[in-house]
């Protein structure tokens, strides 16, 4: 993988899309995966690190905070940690300052966690509150829900929390809070999300108990000496979906999307492309990752809601993507959470949709899109959104396909070589 995203690309009606790829790492689970070395006394080894700069901003904020790095070994251990001498800034990435939130509420001094003009839209009042709730001194802009977040850490207490949003970074925050609380701190869940915190904290040898039965899903954990770990980062399954509906589009494609990660919490885009008709089969390497086979298929219109909605959050532009293309009406609902992301995916993907020819409508929670007959032709925008981008993209290689991008450098923050990597496929 290599190269830098351009300020405008183009992208056309593509020849079919075939060989062997791998996707980034993980995002998700790379964030997490520094923090945990960071806190983990001792030398660990991440391995697989994404380009993006989003991920590139924890290591940076850890590095602040006193982790020593050298290509991807990892110097970590709470006796190094010292107060950062300025702001620490995490560019476009709410999930570094969320799961960073967690962290600095335990540690006895003064954080300042700030981001780039997006992050200071998305809400932080979802972290604030519980991190309060276990003793942290924390408060934000706009009346404690906005970044930059000002945090006075230390002395926690354990706290039992469900989370009133569906959300893996409150989770994590908590998590990583309660790793150094006094005391129990249970993170409950009406509705599973991801597991990265868990996974990572398994490795890492964090006293968790993880509770997965009929009285729901629920995590403990206790006050914990994190030990040094080795990690290879898988692929990221987010990534791999741009790649999936690419493929799934573009006839005579066949494409082999290898180590992905592809344990609970993230396949829920393969499911509904498969329910779309879509040809994808996932190979199994190990418990945690596999391959995604993926040939062209036409598509047919599906209903995407409900429970189905965690799994599949950050897929859903490139979905609502391939509802253009399909046959029928498509409707997301429960999706409100998109309204909160880098853009307001919903009134982003409605808008650069609709300016391509797609017969859209835009709904509090989600899309309706009338699909079949799609030729999308014109310029639009990210709205500085990587995943706008990366799926308006997709949209520009399918049958007819004529679309210029503006702003097309906001998918450095998560693929720099997006374009190269395509383009190996063409
Ligand atoms: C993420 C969780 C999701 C996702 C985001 C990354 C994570 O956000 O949209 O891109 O790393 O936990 P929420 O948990 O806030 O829904």
């Amino acid at each position: 993988m290599s190269g830098t995203a351009p300020e405008t690309a183009t992208f056309s009606e593509s020849g079919p899309l075939r060989g062997v790829i791998r996707v980034p790492g993980d995002k998700s689970i790379a964030h997490r995966a520094l923090i945990c070395a960071a806190l983990a006394s001792g030398t660990s080894w991440v391995h697989g690190l994404p380009r993006g700069d989003d991920v590139a901003r924890t290591r940076g904020a850890l590095g602040a905070l006193g982790v020593y790095f050298d290509g991807e070994t990892v110097v970590g251990g709470r006796e190094r940690l010292r107060e950062p001498d300025r702001p620490i800034d995490l560019g476009n990435s709410a999930s570094a300052v969320r799961l960073l939130a967690g962290v600095c509420a335990t540690l006895p001094f003064h954080c300042v966690l700030d981001g780039d003009a997006s992050v200071r839209r998305r809400p932080m009042d979802r972290v604030v509150e519980p991190l309060r709730a276990m003793g942290a001194g924390i408060t934000g802009a706009g009346g404690d829900k906005l970044a930059p977040l000002d945090v006075r850490g230390g002395a926690l207490v354990g706290i039992d929390y469900t989370s009133p949003v569906a959300s893996s970074q409150v989770k994590g925050a908590v998590l990583f809070a309660g790793l150094d609380a006094e005391g129990e701190t249970v993170l409950r869940e009406a509705v599973p999300t991801r597991r990265h915190t868990e996974e990572l904290f398994a490795r890492c040898g964090a006293a968790m108990d993880v509770e997965d039965g009929a009285a729901g899903y629920a995590v403990r954990v206790r006050r914990s000496a994190l030990v040094p770990f080795e990690v290879e980062i898988p692929g990221d399954p987010s990534q791999a979906a741009f790649l999936a509906v690419a493929a799934s589009l573009v006839a005579g494609s066949e494409v082999r999307i290898e180590h992905v990660y592809c344990g609970p919490g993230r396949l829920g885009f393969v499911d509904v492309l498969r329910r779309m008709g879509a040809a994808i089969e996932v190979v199994p390497r190990d418990a945690m990752t596999g391959d995604l086979l993926v040939r062209h298929a036409p598509l047919d219109a599906t209903t995407i809601s409900g429970a189905e909605i965690p799994a599949l959050i950050d897929e859903l532009p490139v979905l609502a993507v391939a509802a253009a293309y399909a046959d029928g009406v498509t409707t997301i609902t429960d999706a409100a959470e998109l309204r909160v992301k880098e853009s307001d995916r919903i009134a982003t993907m409605a808008a650069e949709l609709a300016v391509l020819g797609a017969e859209v409508q835009e709904l509090p929670d989600g899309l309706v899109i009338r699909g079949g007959g799609f030729a999308p032709r014109g310029t639009v925008s990210s709205h500085g959104d990587h995943r706008v981008a990366m799926a308006l993209a997709v949209a520009g290689l399918g049958p007819s396909g004529a679309v210029e991008i503006r702003d097309f450098a906001a998918t450095a923050v998560t693929w720099p070589g997006f374009l190269e990597d395509l383009r190996s496929l063409a």
